[in-house]
C-alpha cells in the first residue's frame, strides 16, 4: 500500500484560503484545509484544476528536457507546497544525482514543505522574497545542494503573475540570468488573458479571496520578459502547447489556453 502523505497540522494560517495549498487542492494533494478546499469546490463553474495540471504538465517535460541537457541542479521560486509531481519526484527518479532547492516566501508553504521534505536529502526548502536574486543564491541553504559555477535549471512557474509591479517579471529573470552559468536555463509560465478573458476573470476572483493576488499579461508583456533569453523551440506559446507531444488533447483545451511558456538557454 501506498504511504499517505504527510501533513501539516499546526503551522500556517487556516483560516482564510491560501494559493499554495489551493494549487494542492486543485492536484489532488493533501496539504490544504477546508477553507482552501470550501474555495475550490466554488470555483467548479470554471477549469481551475485543470489549468492547475496543464501547468504541471509543462513543468514536467521542462524538468526533463533539462535531464537530458546535463542540468542536475534546479532552483524552483515560487514553488508553493512542492506535491503531486513536483520538480524533484520528477528529476531524481531520472537522476539520482540531482537536487532541489524550492523558494517561497510564504511560511505555510514553506511548513508544509519543511514536513514533506524532511528526510529527503536531494531537496530542500528556502523561505525568501524571490524578488532578492541574491540572497536566494547566496543563502546557505541554498549553496548546500547548488553550485553556482555549474548550470542550474531556475524555474518560475506560476510564480510571474503573483508579481503585480509592471517591470517585476523583467527585472527578476533579468536578476537571475547576471547570476547564472552559461547553459543555464530560465523556464516561466504566465497567466494571460489574451485568449479566453472571462475564464481569467472568474479566476483573479478566486485569486483575490487569498492573500495573492494575480496579474495577467499579454504575449507582448511576457516577450519583453525573457528577451534577454535564447529560447529553445518553439519559442513563447500557450504551456499547453509546448513540445506537448503526448500531452494534447487535454480535457479542456480552455484551460490549456490560460498561459504562456518559454525555456531560454542563459549565454
Ligand atoms: C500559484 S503558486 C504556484 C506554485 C508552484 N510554482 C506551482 O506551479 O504549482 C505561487 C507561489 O508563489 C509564491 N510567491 C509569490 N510571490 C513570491 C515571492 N515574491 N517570493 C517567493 N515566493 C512567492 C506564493 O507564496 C505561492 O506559494
Amino acid at each position: 500500500m501506498q504511504d499517505r502523505p504527510k501533513r501539516v497540522t499546526t503551522n500556517g494560517d487556516s483560516e482564510r484560503p491560501n494559493v499554495a495549498r489551493l494549487f494542492d487542492y486543485y492536484l489532488g494533494g493533501a496539504h490544504n484545509f477546508a477553507i482552501d478546499r470550501k474555495l475550490g469546490e466554488e470555483s467548479s463553474d470554471f477549469p481551475a484544476a485543470e489549468m492547475v495540471r496543464s501547468i504541471r504538465s509543462f513543468l514536467r517535460r521542462v524538468v526533463k528536457i533539462c535531464v537530458e541537457r546535463g542540468i542536475r541542479q534546479f532552483l524552483d521560486l515560487g514553488s508553493g507546497i512542492p506535491t503531486a509531481g513536483n520538480v524533484h519526484e520528477i528529476a531524481v527518479p531520472l537522476d539520482p544525482t540531482c537536487r532541489v532547492v524550492y523558494v517561497d516566501f510564504d511560511p505555510v508553504a514553506v511548513a508544509h514543505s519543511r514536513t514533506m521534505l524532511r528526510d529527503n536529502k536531494s531537496a530542500t526548502i528556502v523561505e525568501a522574497d524571490l524578488r532578492d536574486a541574491r540572497a536566494v543564491v547566496n543563502h546557505p541553504e541554498t549553496r548546500s545542494l547548488i553550485d553556482f559555477n555549474e548550470p542550474v535549471a531556475v524555474f518560475l512557474i506560476g510564480v510571474l503573475p503573483c508579481l503585480t509591479g509592471p517591470s517585476e517579471p523583467t527585472e527578476v529573470i533579468e536578476a537571475y540570468r547576471a547570476l547564472l552559468a552559461p547553459g543555464s536555463i530560465i523556464a516561466v509560465t504566465h497567466l494571460t488573458n489574451d485568449v479566453e478573458p472571462e475564464l481569467i476573470d472568474k479566476l483573479i476572483k478566486v485569486a483575490d479571496m487569498t492573500d495573492t493576488p494575480l496579474v495577467p499579461r499579454s504575449k507582448k508583456d511576457v516577450e519583453e520578459a525573457v528577451a534577454g533569453l535564447e529560447l529553445l523551440d518553439p519559442g513563447l506559446v500557450l504551456a499547453a502547447h509546448w513540445r506537448a507531444d503526448g500531452d494534447l488533447p487535454s480535457p479542456s483545451p480552455a484551460a490549456d489556453a490560460t498561459s504562456y511558456g518559454a525555456v531560454g538557454v542563459v549565454r
